[in-house]
């Protein structure tokens, strides 16, 4: 209780910002944050979160422009509330770790507006030691049924100066672009996850959990320097949100950590998400691919038919073959349906998604996946035209199911704003309508036992929680923009993701180019060694060996950490890590008792200091590196890498160089015990 006394305290006269009357405070479990409501005179709803006795968000608005009714926004009263605490643990079926805690303190405010016939409003705060989740619930009421969205007033004016690491929001180009890092004063328009480090050294993420049937939320400057404010992605026609009361909005989150690792670390956002809707989902199992991809990017095979086509029967095979040889199950093959001819990504209205080319033969080369023991990969490229995928959507994925193939990658290849809904409807691609469209797909398959992994997607919010068959995404710059991204992905491009859009869930990165070349000789801007680094680092249940066979021929050594590394986790530490800079991360095998560490930096080489603490005390272990060589230099020496063998124990630290735009990956193997 002394916590919560401070703390409100500190929020009403050590900030000076608060103007509304507090009506309701939360404390976090371990009394880490504290949560105010407030009312101001007018009876305009806010909070305000604070740190140990710290502000950190000072007071903030909350409330709704509606399209069909007066705005939700002044006049409330206090109508009660209720609290309950929650600490269980689950088990995800795959994932970072295997057992995530779920420890939280809900506080639900009911607030009604004062006039005669007030509708209500329902606030509802969850506080954990590591953030906090609130969210908006429109309960059934008389009057009150069509709730069209207009505008969410939610802000989070951030209670000191920060430095942002954002990408723009409303562009052309959904989400894949480089990471800007700028004083807070200076986001213009943001997706999230947006990642702020503040004068003091706090970290901070902004994001939002179980984005579900709403508009996506971005985050644009507000009123003041300091302040940012909800904006909903818009929707062709109307309100950008329409639904029927009663309902809940999604998540906002807020995830508070003293250093960059505890953002990385935190699990709040699939905690605040709903379980496993699905039910026994054990038919999904984590899985690496290689399929005829990158040979597509690099311009020496295509998609579309003819002689270069890459999607022929014969060259299946032989992916098929390698996948096979060396232990992949998966197989994607890109360009196999009919459509892709000419210039696919201006509409998508040629994809069909059960018709094969004519030198591709889906049954013959599925069959002989399977009697190998090796799954294709589905591809259903849409170029936006969703209209026609809804269509086929059916028949598209009851192929799938009889052929065995039981994980499909999707694809919205399409400017942002450029979804096509309908004939003459055009949608963006994380506003309402998409987030409907995702879930449909997802839901579909998964009665098909189907496995989906969107590119172009709508950002992730936690939703592999309750589906987990929802597996990975794109939804950021990959590997396919060193091919032919101009500029092609910085050197620091991966410790940006890693606070930023890894925050929000699983990537379909498509690592391992180890002959670090992309279309036309273009350059990758990596070591090897980090692209062996990045299987560690950027997680994802699915993980492509993306390069040519024939290069992976060329690199035995590297190539065989990529054959060994596990694609799931019971466990993940990060062990030192700075936005933009560096990270390095341990994590422990699913399968095995099996140890991994992948650490990647930026163009600055630097000695990275490894304590083994994650080792397991009183045993020893041998350590296969696969580091930067000591002469490596992403742009001077690439190729350059030291593969080596070492004893490693508990309670040693090692330091370890890391090249110019280098990495490390490293596999500890316990030693069999002495009989
Ligand atoms: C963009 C995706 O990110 C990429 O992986 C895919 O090859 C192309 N679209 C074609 O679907
Ligand atoms: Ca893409």
């Amino acid at each position: 209780m002394a916590s919560a006394r401070i703390s409100l305290i500190a929020l009403l006269f050590l900030a000076g910002l608060a103007r509304g009357e507090t009506v309701a405070t939360l404390d976090s479990p371990g009394g880490v944050l504290a949560v105010a409501v407030t009312l101001d005179a007018d009876g305009r709803p806010g909070y305000a979160v604070t740190r140990g006795g710290v502000p950190v968000i000072a007071e903030s608005r909350l409330g709704f422009i509606l399209s069909n009714a007066p705005k939700l926004e002044r006049g409330f009263r206090l109508d009660g509330t209720e609290r309950r605490g929650v600490d269980a643990t689950w088990e995800q079926p795959w994932g970072e770790r295997r057992f995530v805690r779920n420890r939280h303190r809900e506080l639900r405010v009911r607030l009604v507006e004062k006039r005669a016939g007030g509708r209500r409003l329902d606030l509802l705060f969850r506080a954990f030691d590591d953030g906090v989740g609130f969210r908006f619930e429109f309960p059934a009421q008389d009057g009150v049924s069509e709730i069209g969205i207009v505008d969410e007033l939610t802000e989070f004016a951030v209670a000191e100066p920060a430095t942002a690491w954002w990408i723009p929001a409303g562009e052309w180009n959904r989400y894949e672009y480089l990471y800007r890092k700028t004083p807070l004063a200076e986001v213009g328009q943001a997706h999230t996850p947006l990642t702020l480090r503040t004068a003091s050294g706090l970290h901070l993420s902004f994001h939002e959990a179980a984005l579900v049937d709403y508009a996506g939320m971005w985050l644009r400057r507000g009123d003041g320097a300091q302040r940012l404010k909800a904006t909903l992605a818009p929707a062709a026609d109307g309100p950008r949100v329409q639904r029927q009361a009663p309902f809940a909005t999604p998540w906002r989150t807020i995830v508070i950590a003293p250093d960059a690792a505890g953002l990385y670390e935190s699990d709040l956002v699939l905690n605040l998400n709903e379980p496993n809707a699905l039910g026994d989902v054990s038919w999904f199992k984590p899985y690496k691919y290689v399929g005829i991809w990158w040979s597509l990017h690099l311009d020496t095979e295509s998609w579309g038919s003819g002689p270069r086509h890459g999607a022929t029967t014969e060259n299946a095979r032989r992916y098929i073959d390698f996948a096979a040889a060396n232990g992949f199950r998966g197989v994607l093959i890109e360009g196999w349906n009919r459509g892709w001819d000419g210039d696919w990504f201006a509409d998508g209205s040629g994809f069909s998604f059960t018709e094969p080319y004519p030198d591709f033969d889906l049954e013959t080369v599925a069959a002989y996946a399977r009697e190998r023991g090796v799954r294709l990969v589905g591809h259903h490229e849409t170029a936006g035209n969703v209209a026609r995928y809804e269509d086929q959507l059916a028949d598209a994925l009851d192929l799938y199911e009889r052929l065995g193939i039981d994980s499909v990658k999707t694809g919205y290849v399409a400017d942002a704003g450029g979804i096509r809904a309908a004939e003459r409807r055009y949608e963006w691609h994380d506003g309402q309508f998409m987030s409907r469209h995702h879930l449909k797909v997802v839901t579909e398959a998964a009665k098909r036992r189907i496995a989906v992994n969107p590119h172009e997607p709508i950002k992730d919010t936690g939703l592999r929680r309750t589906y987990p068959n929802w597996i990975a995404r794109e939804g950021a710059r990959g590997m396919e923009y060193n091919a032919w991204g101009s500029p092609p992905n910085p050197p620091e491009h991966e410790a940006n993701l890693v606070f930023t859009r890894m925050l929000s869930g699983p990537m379909d990165f498509t690592p391992g180019v180890l002959s670090l070349t992309g279309r036309s000789g273009q350059k990758i801007r990596s070591t090897i060694a980090k692209q062996l680094a990045l299987y560690v680092v950027i997680y994802s249940p699915i993980q492509m060996a993306a390069d040519l066979p024939e290069n992976y021929a060329k690199f035995p050594g590297p190539f065989k950490f990529i054959r060994g590394v596990p694609v799931d986790w019971a466990e993940t530490r990060v062990v030192a890590g700075e936005i933009g800079d560096f990270i390095a991360i341990a994590r422990k095998d699913r399968g095995s008792e099996d140890w991994y560490v992948g650490a990647v930096t930026d163009e600055t080489a630097r000695d990275l200091r490894l304590p083994l603490e994650f080792l397991d005390a009183g045993r020893s272990y041998t350590a296969a590196i696969y580091r930067d060589g000591d002469d490596a230099d992403f742009e001077a020496k690439p190729f350059s890498i030291a593969i080596e063998s070492r004893a490693a124990r508990r309670g040693e630290t090692w330091s370890l160089r890391l090249a110019p735009g280098g990495g490390l990956a490293i596999r500890f193997t316990p030693d069999p015990a002495m009989p």
